[in-house]
């Protein structure tokens, strides 16, 4: 049994598995700078919707993060919010500006930074994408969550 969400009322009640679909994410808009204000931990992603076996997250860099790649996984990063900057250890580093994207091929090693500001970042990735792709590190998020 499913809630059904037209904007913030919930309209009906339903067991039926094509309604169900839109039970993970509720039938309505989702106000992104809302969604950024309800966590602060940076580097850990939260998922905010999900379609075509994808999940849409958000999250929060600063610094620097891990080197890492996913062997499976082509990575989109869309910057809401600052300048984001992705290195490669066999290119040049790239400059991702607010309201630019840029995808991560799979298999290509990458490390996000930024330069000391806090960067609102949206990312698109299939569901079984893991966090820090092929290494495991205690922060690494197993189960991400949603918000
Ligand atoms: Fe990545």
């Amino acid at each position: 049994m499913c809630l059904v969400f037209f904007g913030s009322k919930s309209m009906f009640k339903t067991t039926s598995p094509f309604v169900r679909g839109l039970c993970s994410t509720p039938f309505g808009t989702i106000n992104i700078n809302e969604k950024f204000s309800l966590f602060e931990k940076q580097w850990t992603p939260h998922i905010i919707g999900e379609l075509n076996g994808q999940y849409v997250k958000l999250c929060k860099l600063k610094d620097e993060f891990v080197w890492h790649k996913h062997d499976n996984e082509d990575e989109l990063f869309l910057v809401f919010k600052g300048t984001l900057y992705m290195d490669f250890k066999d290119a040049e580093s790239i400059e991702i500006k607010e309201g630019e994207m840029f995808i991560v091929p799979k298999g290509v090693e990458h490390r996000p930074r930024t330069n000391g500001e806090v960067v609102l970042n949206m990312l698109f990735e299939p569901k079984n994408t893991k966090h820090t792709g092929n290494k495991k590190y205690s922060f690494s998020a197993e189960n991400q969550k949603w918000i």
